[in-house]
């Protein structure tokens, strides 16, 4: 039966890579690097040097995949499932097409795959629609962790917990009942408006790369200096990739 890995490759530093990463890219001959466009090109480039650096067999391939766009407009959750079935279309045609039936393949996943990634979605999509694949998931080191690393902080403040969430939720207001909050995919800079609050952030982009950038204070102090660096920097580069920690004012647990 075909087998594919799905392998967390971290999020920018090929030092990332962890030691099961490399052994399981190493009983992989076909790589599947997916091409979001341009703005995605520094994606693209970590995983082809990741292939270069780690994989020791010189007979491997690397196969690219042709991304979509998701429908901006609609119901939110059904232009995310229908994307989700474009795209088993796509990678299910893709596997069937460049791996023969003892063949291993790998999908190199950016952070670990099990945060907000739709791969392994992608993978039961396929099988659901017949194909016949076995898959093993190699966890990687996420954006979140090295947001708390950078920082030097720990996530959960004691006893405490920590939710992870998305920009397009936080708009909705920072949760009642929550005291960590980890925010990615936030296009909206949903912080913004929240610096009425009693909170410290903690942000970077481009994590484990050569741009990335930090800072941290009170929200209500840094806000707009955190605004201003992001707007320069994704005018700079062309993309940008943040993640933060909200968190409620050590003060306020007495
Ligand atoms: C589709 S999610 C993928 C998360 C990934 N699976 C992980 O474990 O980090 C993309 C979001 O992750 C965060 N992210 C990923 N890589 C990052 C990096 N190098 N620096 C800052 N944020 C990053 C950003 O919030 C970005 O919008």
């Amino acid at each position: 039966m075909r087998r594919i890995f799905v392998i967390g490759i971290g999020v920018g530093d090929p030092d990332h890579m962890t030691v099961q990463a490399i052994k399981a890219l190493n009983r992989a001959s076909v790589f599947f690097i997916p091409d979001k466009g341009a703005e995605k090109a520094a994606l693209r480039d970590l995983r082809i040097a990741i292939c270069e650096r780690f994989v020791e067999k010189p007979a491997y391939r690397t196969v690219a995949v042709e991304v979509p766009q998701r429908a901006s407009s609609g119901d939110y959750l059904d232009g995310v499932d229908e994307w989700h079935g474009r795209l088993a279309d796509i990678y299910g045609a893709l596997l069937e097409r460049e791996l023969g039936e003892d063949d291993v393949g790998a999908l190199l996943v950016w952070g670990d795959p099990t945060i907000y990634d739709s791969t392994l979605r992608i993978v039961e999509q396929m099988r659901v629609k017949g194909l016949a694949l076995e898959f093993e998931v190699i966890p990687g080191i996420s954006s979140v962790q090295v947001l708390a690393a950078r920082h030097r902080i720990a996530l959960n403040q004691i006893g405490e917990g920590v939710l992870l969430t998305t920009g397009r939720k936080l708009a909705e207001g920072f949760p009642d009942d929550a005291d960590s909050v980890v925010v990615l995919l936030d296009g909206v800079q949903a912080f913004a408006r929240l610096a009425d609050q009693n909170l410290e952030i903690f942000w970077g982009a481009y994590l484990g790369t050569e741009h990335e950038i930090l800072r941290a204070g009170k929200l209500a102090h840094v806000r707009d200096e955190i605004a201003a660096v992001r707007r320069e920097a994704r005018e700079r580069h062309g993309w940008i990739m943040d993640i933060y920690l909200l968190r409620r004012s050590e003060r306020e647990h007495g």
